[in-house]
């Protein structure tokens, strides 16, 4: 039993406490519930011979945050938690969108909202809108603030009026919180510039490249390209300073428990303006040692199970998205394993899923995906995921080559394959990518672009391929079908509902044209939208077949993420067959073909989903036919069937 259960326990206890004094009384019984696991955290972290004093200031801190939340929120808070796993349920439906592309800042995209009812979209991830360095600052994840808007988005006024109206509609809003990095604009970046230790303290600066070198002897990198290195020499300083990420993107020094203390006051800052679920950015990169890769380190699970643990006495409402792109072993263990079991992240990207679909679209091919689906291991009962295609980053191929070897494929020229295939490398294959951090020294690279232009639709329209067209039209709607049906929340990426194509003006932009990422970063095209109803398009196709997956996935309570998956592979290698399985006769079966060719199915691999049980589509309404008790599946045919 997780400690969110508990505190599900005491919210079902506490009938209504609407008076200041009932709701102190919670806030003290939730951090009686807590205290021991945040000391047990706190001095694994920093040991308790030398920070008694950090861990006095941060129980004193507590009572201040909780005191600073909006009552309406600290309301909605035990509502949440009398719902309990809310973020499971079938009706969430997420899009993902930068503010400025989308509707230019905060006001437009509240008028936007009828856009999002229409789709069936309830669940917003908006890019980050907080200020960031004028030049380059990685599409804003280089943080001068974590809870002012930046101008060109708006006021925190108009934050604050959009979060009260996503209430009143019952919709759900996601932020991120970059934990692990600040600009070096940020206030506590400029005092370290200016020589003050304490906030020098808030870094990793060293007086020469000893250390550094030291580091970078097991530190990968992440932008080879843009970024090569982890240290940037800082002139004002005259010291090197640690930065993973981008030169403009100081590492934090979490080692420092002062660091934590005035992260969390800038955590609840945040969500305080109204933020349901918080994407906790690279979190992966939290916890750096000598010595490792400072990635996915036990340090940096009891850094953020002790975030978890003190926001889940302040703001128990509110959950945490992993933004941990990592090996899928890695993945999951920010649902908290061992001794921060449940008590992590609730949430998590399925990026090991995201980037399978596509190894299945190159290669026409199941097998790989299964592999590595059968061998996950299974999630917490309480978790659930981020189903996605695409999003504003690259698609790192960071599955096994354990399993690609086990195949039968060499995983070196697998790999390769996949980067020629998307990245325009091969005459014949309908992608249109671009490559992203191309490592000449390792051979590793990652993909970009739209998910329309990724499945062939640019390259169809160039050649006015009819044909083709159709064909891409089916893969978008075939990806977008299993997002929405294999559990947790499906997250469209703004654009691609309406088959968005790559957007190649970040050429022209000095800020952006180094970061490939920009192709797959449109502008909502408005005038499109405007003629949805009116006239058919390979736009209004997309959007009204996604529009009616939504709607179906609504009626099911069988599509709610209860780890009711169940995997049928035993068929042919081009087809991926799934159950959302139901206790009362109501589940359903997912099945979708990634070849260009028909397939037929033997009904004895649909399980009870044969003919004797005359299937139904749900997407179609019809009734399923079988041809001498074969299932015929057309070309990137997805099939919703349900039991009869
Ligand atoms: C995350 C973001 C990515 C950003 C990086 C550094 O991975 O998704 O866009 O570049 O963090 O903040």
């Amino acid at each position: 039993m997780n400690q969110a259960s508990l505190h599900q326990i005491i919210a079902l206890e506490n009938q209504d406490p609407t008076k200041a004094n009932d709701l102190n009384k919670l806030f003290e019984l939730r951090l009686s519930t807590n205290l021991s696991l945040i000391k047990d955290l706190f001095f694994s972290l920093y040991p308790e011979e030398t920070h008694t004093t950090s861990f006095k200031r941060l129980l004193k801190q507590l009572p201040a945050l909780f005191k600073e939340r909006p009552i309406s929120l600290k309301l909605q808070d035990i509502h949440r938690l009398k719902q309990g796993d809310w973020y499971q349920s079938e009706q969430l439906v997420g899009m993902q969108l930068y503010v400025d592309h989308f509707s230019k800042d905060l006001m437009g995209l509240e008028s936007k909202l009828g856009y999002f009812e229409k789709l069936g979209v309830n669940f917003l991830h908006l890019m980050p809108i907080t200020p960031r360095p004028n030049g380059e600052n990685d599409g804003g994840y280089a943080v001068n603030s974590y809870y002012e808007v930046d101008k060109r988005f708006g006021t925190k006024k108009d934050l604050l009026r959009l979060t009260e109206k996503l209430r009143d509609k019952n919709m759900y809003l996601m932020l991120d919180f970059v934990a692990n990095h600040t600009s070096n604009e940020f206030p506590w970046a400029k005092k370290a510039m200016a020589g003050d230790p304490k906030y020098q303290e808030y870094y990793y600066i060293y007086p020469d490249r000893t250390i550094p070198d030291a580091f970078e002897e097991t530190l990968p990198e992440i932008f080879p390209m843009t970024s090569p290195g982890n240290f940037t020499f800082n002139t004002e300083m005259q010291q090197w300073v640690m930065t993973v990420f981008n030169q403009y993107q100081w590492d934090l020094n979490y080692s420092n428990p002062e660091v934590f203390i005035a992260m969390l006051d800038n955590l609840l800052k945040l969500v305080n303006l109204g933020v349901d679920v918080v994407r906790l950015d690279a979190l992966a990169f939290m916890w750096k040692k000598l010595g490792t890769l400072s990635q996915n380190l036990p340090e940096a699970h009891a850094l953020i199970s002790l975030f978890r643990m003190c926001l889940q006495i302040i703001a128990p409402g509110v959950v945490f998205l992993a933004e941990a792109i990592v090996a899928p072993n890695e993945i999951i263990k920010y649902f908290g394993s061992g001794a921060t079991k449940g008590n992590e992240c609730e949430i998590a990207y399925n990026a090991t899923l995201m980037a399978l679909l596509w190894d299945a679209i190159a290669t026409k091919k199941t097998i790989l995906l299964y592999k590595n689906l059968h061998n996950l291991p299974k999630k917490p009962e309480e978790a659930t995921w981020i189903s996605y295609i695409r999003c504003h980053d690259d698609i790192g191929l960071g599955f096994d080559d354990r399993y690609i070897d086990e195949v039968g494929w060499d995983a070196k020229n697998h790999r390769k394959f996949l980067l020629d295939y998307y990245c325009q490398n091969i005459d014949w294959s309908p992608a249109k990518g671009e490559i992203f951090m191309y490592n000449p020294k390792t051979g590793d690279g990652r993909i970009t672009g739209s998910c329309a232009s990724l499945l062939g639709l640019e390259k169809a329209l160039e050649q006015n391929d009819k044909a083709k067209i159709n064909q891409a039209i089916d893969k978008i709607i075939m990806m977008h079908g299993i997002i929405l049906s294999y559990g947790g929340i499906p997250l469209i990426y703004a654009g691609d509902e309406i088959g968005a194509l790559n957007d190649y003006s970040y050429i022209k932009d000095i800020n952006k044209k180094e970061d490939s990422r920009w192709v797959n970063r449109p502008y909502q095209d408005w005038e499109t939208v405007a003629h949805l109803d009116s006239k058919k398009t390979y736009h209004s196709i997309i959007f009204f077949a996604l529009q009616e997956l939504i709607l179906i996935r609504k009626q099911k309570r069988v599509f709610a993420d209860s780890n009711n998956l169940i995997l049928y592979d035993d068929h042919n290698p081009h087809v991926f067959i799934y159950e959302r399985t139901s206790d009362n006769n109501e589940g359903v079966l997912v099945v979708c073909n990634f070849s260009e060719s028909p397939q037929a199915i033997a009904e004895i691999s649909l399980g009870p989903y044969g003919s004797l049980a005359k299937p139904k589509d749900l997407i179609t309404g019809n009734a399923t036919k079988f041809v001498k008790g074969k299932l015929e599946l057309k070309p990137y045919q997805l099939f919703w069937l349900s039991k009869t």
